[in-house]
């Protein structure tokens, strides 16, 4: 297994993403045997900490984050620098160039960095150009940048964003994160779809008659009501994760493996999706937002009176959406999607729904036949499901429902370091086959900005209330009965 030795630096290093998962991480790579003994991170944010500081709170977080045996921990924290950073001074840049540099020296690393993006958006730009004019991108090994989301907010900004970067990194060494490309079983797509016989000749239009993809969450927005007024879950969810599993299981096959050749086909996909504008949006997008209820039999407020949260607010919180592929393989099939806060369950599933039998043989007082359901659980649980007909036990006849399932052993619960923990590997070893080219998101955000565009004209209708514990506004069930579809249960 390859090892690789490099510097991280951290911008944000005093936040909550590293705190919750890029330290845990990076410490399971290194207990692993993952990550060579020759590495160092620096941690760089505004704070006056101190390396005594920044040890204390890695281990701080390593305690509460990883199970087991951690008594590795105090060599491991050893690793950590920190530097108290002014992001637009260019002396904070020298002091990191020099820190580095007697870092590599100390450690033996050959001049590979990595800068990891984990603080303010509206820093990225700055932070890269400097890297570049003073100094610091220049080395003898490689350098890569690791950019968290919101990668822009619109599709200028996310322009403007990315030119700023690329004036200091090619497109190569620029990994944009999107931890549902970590996941396991998002990862697993790939593999269900191109490994099986059974599957590939039936993937297109003429043996499926829709895909369902639901990421349901039970927690509200927590104290990020600042960022989620400003976003929604359009732009927090659909831009990208919703929009990254919908590129996996519409793609074609790649002619290999490779990361150029997957994000091409991925690519293909965003380019063929059907731009939703004006009238249009009602039609195939639904939003919503929660009201009060009930989560786990606990009484949860509704959005607008949450922390940083306008009390007028229009933000959607849920948004439910006919996605149509306009190619050959895809015509005339919706991809539904789904994703909100507060509701019933924390769950994200893909049903792949077949089409039914040109003929029932088996229609018998008026008994219909289950449809075929392919379902991938992506989380909390993980595996696989094929819903069959078999034959109702007696002598009668008739058909009932089979379900094969298939678990995955190894759950981590959801949104763990695990998904981080691939990512930085990948990025290490320099493979960014699981992280976003700016062409997809060049493409995401010229399909969400149609719609955003319409959603914030003061004209237009408010998000509809659903109460929280439940799966969302019931207009979201009528955009698939239009169709004579119906959401499957995701449990
Ligand atoms: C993040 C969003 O990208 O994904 C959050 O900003 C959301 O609002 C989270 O809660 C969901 O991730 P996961 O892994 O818990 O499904």
């Amino acid at each position: 297994m390859e090892k690789p030795s490099t510097v991280i630096v951290i911008f944000g290093a005093t936040g909550d993403l590293a705190k919750r998962k890029l330290y845990p991480s990076i410490y399971n790579l290194y207990k692993k045997g993952q990550l060579s003994k020759k590495f160092a991170v620096v941690g760089v944010a505004r704070r006056a900490w101190t390396n005594e500081i920044i040890r204390e709170n890695v281990s701080a977080s390593i305690k509460s984050e990883v199970e087991g045996d951690i008594s590795d921990l105090d060599e491991f924290s050893n690793h950590f620098y920190y530097l108290p950073f002014d992001v637009t001074s260019k002396s904070s840049y020298h002091d990191l160039d020099n820190l580095i540099n007697s870092l590599e020296d100390e450690y033996d690393i050959q001049g590979n960095r990595i800068f990891y993006m984990a603080m303010a958006p509206e820093f990225f730009g700055t932070i890269a150009l400097n890297l570049k004019t003073e100094g610091v991108t220049n080395t003898k090994g490689w350098t890569r940048l690791v950019i968290e989301k919101p990668f822009g907010h619109n599709y200028d900004s996310a322009k403007k964003l990315n030119d700023e970067i690329r004036e200091a990194f090619t497109e190569d060494e620029i990994y944009r994160i999107d931890h549902y490309l970590g996941k396991e079983m998002v990862q697993n797509i790939e593999v269900i779809r191109f490994a099986n016989a059974i599957f590939e000749p039936l993937w297109n239009n003429r043996y499926i008659s829709n895909v369902q993809i639901t990421s349901s969450e039970t927690l509200g927005v927590e104290d990020r009501g600042g960022y989620y007024e400003n976003s929604g879950a359009l732009r927090d969810m659909v831009q990208n994760h919703m929009l990254q599993m919908v590129s996996l299981l519409a793609m074609d096959p790649p002619i290999r493996l490779t990361t150029d050749e997957i994000r091409s086909e991925k690519i293909k996909v965003l380019r063929a999706l059907r731009t939703i504008k004006g009238d249009k949006v009602e039609k195939y997008f639904v939003r919503g937002q929660y009201g009060p209820g009930k989560i786990n039999n606990n009484e949860v407020p509704g959005y607008r009176s949450e922390d940083k949260v306008n009390p007028d607010s229009n933000t959607e919180t849920f948004v439910a959406g006919k996605l149509m592929i306009d190619n050959h393989r895809w015509a005339g099939v919706p991809f539904y999607i789904r994703t909100g806060k507060r509701m019933k369950e924390k769950s994200t599933k893909i049903v792949i729904q077949f089409k039914e039998l040109p003929m029932n043989l088996y229609y018998k007082n008026k008994e219909t036949l289950h449809s075929n359901l392919l379902i991938i659980h992506i989380q909390p649980d993980e595996g696989i499901s094929l819903t069959l007909n078999g034959k109702k036990l007696g002598p009668t006849g008739g058909t009932v429902p089979v379900r094969l399932d298939y678990r995955n052993d190894g759950i981590d619960g959801f949104n763990t370091p695990e998904a981080y923990e691939r990512l930085l590997y990948d990025c290490m070893l320099g493979d960014a086959t699981n992280f976003a080219h700016w062409d997809e998101l060049d493409l995401s955000w010229n399909f969400i900005d149609a719609i955003s565009e319409v959603w914030e004209k003061k004209s237009k209708k408010e998000p509809f209330l659903y109460p929280s514990g439940t799966m969302g506004p019931n207009e979201s069930e009528d955009l698939l009965q239009e169709n004579g579809h119906k959401w499957w249960p995701i449990t």
